[in-house]
């Protein structure tokens, strides 16, 4: 699938749930969301009717997230269903590790072998602070037992928050060194209702990759967006087993070789995480539309993508998306 800038679409994202069982600060507000119901979440039977079509328009990657995907009831038997569908190459899965040392073989055996984890603090209390309780030792034991499992690659998502991770870089750094996982760091964006001011928390990455760089040698690897590398720029450490990458969605965006969909979790097929043109499946599949109408609408999405992103970081402007990350899936 070409969109207008000639871009091949070939990956989807979706959320299942919007619901999550950590209350990270840059996701949600204290006092919470309002969170959608039973019937306005697309059915796993509906996803699976979506994704057995785009991938005869060309998708070959599904990334499954949240919310945590892991709270839906049933999410595995959704990972071995899609893992049937013919002609779809990669199935992944972004989580928060929360129930991961439970779960992974059967995440495994469903067919999933790549798995991204968010871990934005290794310090018991902070990781505590920024989840809004969440136990880290749950999320180390969830690691380790995926590393055990057999998953490879092993990504985990930091995202950085000035004053509050950027002094643990290093230590994230180390356990890239000891371990064969791919550390990414994140910049802080502008999406839905967050509990901190995300602006004045932003870190660009080159700060970090500045830090890492006077205590280790980094070495670049080059990056195929279109194959499973994804949007980050990513650096062997000299002598480590594993490596660092920076997500620089504020700071350098990239769009250009952007080649993603999104289906949120009430059934839009958004066409960029951070711009808000959105197409209703739900309700065509709820209408029974017939596969050239869902296939229409899947076309009219990859035609709706933007050259680029809304989301403008200046020294005074940061433009904010209004959807919660958690239905857009993270
Ligand atoms: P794979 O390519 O499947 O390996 O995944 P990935 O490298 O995209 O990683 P993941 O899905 O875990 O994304 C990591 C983070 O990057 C997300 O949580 C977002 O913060 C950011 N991100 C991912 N995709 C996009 C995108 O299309 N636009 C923007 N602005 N940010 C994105
Ligand atoms: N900025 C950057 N990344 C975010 N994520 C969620 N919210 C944000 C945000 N505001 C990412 C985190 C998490 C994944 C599910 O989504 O990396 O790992």
């Amino acid at each position: 699938m070409l969109d207008k800038y000639n871009r091949e679409i070939n990956y989807l994202r979706v959320s299942i749930t919007d619901r999550c069982n950590l209350h990270c600060v840059y996701c949600r507000p204290k006092e919470g969301i309002s969170l959608q119901g039973h019937e306005d979440i697309l059915r796993y039977e509906e996803i699976i009717r979506v994704v057995s079509i785009a991938v005869k328009m060309g998708l070959i990657k599904v990334r499954v997230t949240g919310g945590e995907p892991l709270v839906r009831r049933g999410c595995i038997d959704f990972l071995s269903q899609l893992k049937k569908i013919d002609g779809l190459q990669d199935i992944s899965l972004t989580t928060n590790g929360i129930f991961l040392e439970k779960c992974a073989q059967n995440i495994f055996d469903a067919g999933v072998s790549r798995i991204n984890i968010s871990l934005d603090s290794l310090n018991k209390d902070k990781y505590s602070k920024i989840t809004r309780e969440g136990d880290l030792d749950a999320v180390l034991r969830g690691i380790a037992k995926a590393e055990e499992v057999g998953f490879s690659p092993i990504k985990i998502n930091t995202v950085a928050i000035k004053g509050f991770n950027d002094d643990e870089v290093l230590d994230f750094a180390r356990l890239a060194v000891d371990k064969p996982f791919q550390i990414r760091f994140i910049e802080l964006m502008s999406v839905g209702q967050p509990g901190l001011d995300c602006h004045k928390d932003y870190l660009p990455a080159k700060q970090l990759l500045q830090k890492i760089s006077e205590h280790y040698e980094l070495e670049r690897i080059e990056n195929n967006h279109n194959k499973s590398a994804g949007p980050a720029r990513i650096f062997k450490i000299k002598g480590g087993r594993g490596e660092i990458g920076f997500i620089n969605p504020v700071s350098h965006h990239f769009c250009s070789t952007c080649n993603r969909l999104r289906l949120t979790s009430d059934g839009k097929l958004r066409a960029c995480l951070l711009n808000e043109a959105e197409i209703d499946l739900k309700k065509a599949l709820r209408e029974n539309c017939s596969d050239a109408e869902l296939e229409k609408l899947i076309w009219d999405a990859v035609l709706l993508k933007p050259k680029q992103h809304d989301l403008i970081c200046t020294e005074n402007i940061l433009k904010k998306c209004t959807r919660n990350m958690s239905e857009i899936g993270g």
